[in-house]
C-alpha cells in the first residue's frame, strides 16, 4: 500500500484509509462482527489510516474502533472529529460547538472511547459560526502541546476559514466530500490546501455508495438510512444520477475494473496530496476498494472520465439545503 503525507509537518498515512462511520451509523443494518473483521483485514492489507468521529453512533463508532486498535496502537493512524453535538436521545438534532470548553471536553471522551492517550489527527467536524475559528484552533493547538493530539484538521471548511486557521497552527488535513459526483473542492478548497501546505482527505469518494452502481432503487435503502434524506437519492434526481453512473460504468468496463474502483482511482489521481477514505463494513467491499490502488488512469482516461462526469453533473444537492448552509467559507 502506497503511503502519502498529509501536511507540511508530515503525517504519513496509507494512501487509502478506511471510513468507519457506516459501521455504526447512517447506512442501514449494522454488524459489529463483520465490521471488526473488515478492520482487521484492512490492516492486514496495509490500510493504517482509520477515520471516525465522536458523533458517529453517537460515540459507538469510536468505541468500536477503540476495541479494534487495542494492542495495535503503534500500527495505526487514528483520525477522529469533534464539534457536531448530537443528543443520544434525539440523534437527528445536531448543533455545532467549536468553543474551547467543548474542545477540551470532547478530546477526553474520544481518548477514553478509543482507549488511547493520543489521536494522530483531530478534526473540527464543522466550523461553528458562533465561535471564531482562531479560538477553536487555539484550543486544539493546546492539545498538541499536551501530547493528546499529533496533528490538526478541519472538515468542510472553506478557503477563508483555512487561511485564518493556519495563522494559529498548521492544519495537516482538510476533509471534505470529493468524488466524481461532488467536485466542489475544485472551486478553491484544493487550491487553498496546496497554498497552505494542508493535505486533503476525500470523504464519501464512492458518492455514499451510489457510484459503485450497486444502489438501483431508493426503496432498497433501509427506512432509517441517511441517504433517504439526501436530495441526490430522491425522486427524479435518483434516476438522472443513475445515468451518470451508467457513463462511469461503461468506461470502467472497458478498463476491466468496477465503477467503484474507477471512482476511487479518479480521486486518487487528482493529486499526491490526496488521501481517500472509502467507507465499508464488509470485507468483500473492502477488497474491491483496495483493488483501486492498482488502477492506473492515463491522461486520456482522465479526459474521458471528465467528459462523462463533468463538474456539476450530479442532480440534487449533496446535503439537504438547510444543512448546506453549515458549510463554512
Ligand atoms: N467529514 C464529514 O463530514 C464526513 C461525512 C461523511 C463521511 N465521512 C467519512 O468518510 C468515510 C467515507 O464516506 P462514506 O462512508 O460516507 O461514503 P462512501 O465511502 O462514498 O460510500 C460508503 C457506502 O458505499 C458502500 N460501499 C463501499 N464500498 C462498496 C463497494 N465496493 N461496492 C458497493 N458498495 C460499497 C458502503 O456499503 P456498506 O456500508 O454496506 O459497507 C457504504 O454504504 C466515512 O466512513 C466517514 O468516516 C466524513
Amino acid at each position: 500500500m502506497e503511503r502519502r503525507t498529509l501536511g507540511t509537518n508530515g503525517l504519513q498515512v496509507s494512501a487509502q484509509g478506511l471510513g468507519c462511520m457506516g459501521m455504526s451509523d447512517f447506512y442501514g443494518p449494522l454488524d459489529d462482527a463483520e465490521s471488526m473483521a473488515t478492520l482487521a483485514r484492512a490492516l492486514e492489507q496495509g490500510v493504517t489510516f482509520f477515520d471516525t468521529a465522536e458523533m458517529y453512533g453517537p460515540y459507538k463508532n469510536e468505541e468500536l474502533l477503540g476495541r479494534f486498535i487495542a494492542g495495535k496502537r503503534d500500527k495505526v493512524e487514528v483520525a477522529t472529529k469533534f464539534g457536531i453535538v448530537r443528543d443520544p436521545a434525539n440523534p437527528q438534532r445536531r448543533m455545532f460547538d467549536g468553543k474551547p470548553e467543548n474542545v477540551r471536553r470532547s478530546i477526553e471522551g474520544s481518548l477514553k472511547r478509543l482507549g488511547t492517550d493520543y489521536v494522530d489527527l483531530y478534526y473540527l467536524h464543522r466550523v461553528d459560526p458562533a465561535t471564531p475559528i482562531e479560538d477553536t484552533v487555539g484550543a486544539m493547538a493546546q492539545l498538541v502541546k499536551e501530547g493528546k493530539v499529533r496533528h490538526l484538521g478541519l472538515s468542510e471548511a472553506g478557503p477563508e476559514t483555512l487561511a485564518r486557521a493556519v495563522k494559529v497552527h498548521p492544519i495537516a488535513a482538510l476533509q471534505t466530500e470529493y468524488s466524481l459526483w461532488t467536485r466542489d473542492p475544485e472551486d478553491g478548497v484544493l487550491a487553498a490546501c496546496r497554498q497552505h501546505g494542508t493535505g486533503f482527505v476525500a470523504y464519501s469518494p464512492l458518492g455514499r455508495g451510489f457510484l459503485t452502481g450497486q444502489i438501483k432503487r431508493f426503496e432498497d435503502l433501509a427506512q432509517d438510512d441517511y441517504r433517504r434524506f439526501s436530495p441526490r437519492f430522491q425522486g427524479e434526481n435518483f434516476q438522472k444520477n443513475l445515468d451518470l453512473v451508467a457513463r462511469i460504468e461503461s468506461i470502467a468496463k472497458e478498463k476491466g475494473v468496477t465503477p467503484g474502483q474507477l471512482a476511487l482511482a479518479w480521486v486518487k489521481a487528482q493529486g499526491e496530496d490526496i488521501v481517500t477514505i472509502p467507507g465499508t463494513k464488509r470485507r468483500k467491499y473492502l477488497d474491491e476498494n483496495l483493488g483501486a490502488e492498482a488502477v492506473t488512469l492515463t491522461a486520456d482516461d482522465l479526459k474521458r472520465i471528465d467528459a462523462a462526469a463533468p463538474k456539476g453533473a450530479a442532480e440534487g444537492l449533496r446535503y439537504p439545503a438547510a444543512v448546506m448552509g453549515a458549510i463554512a467559507k
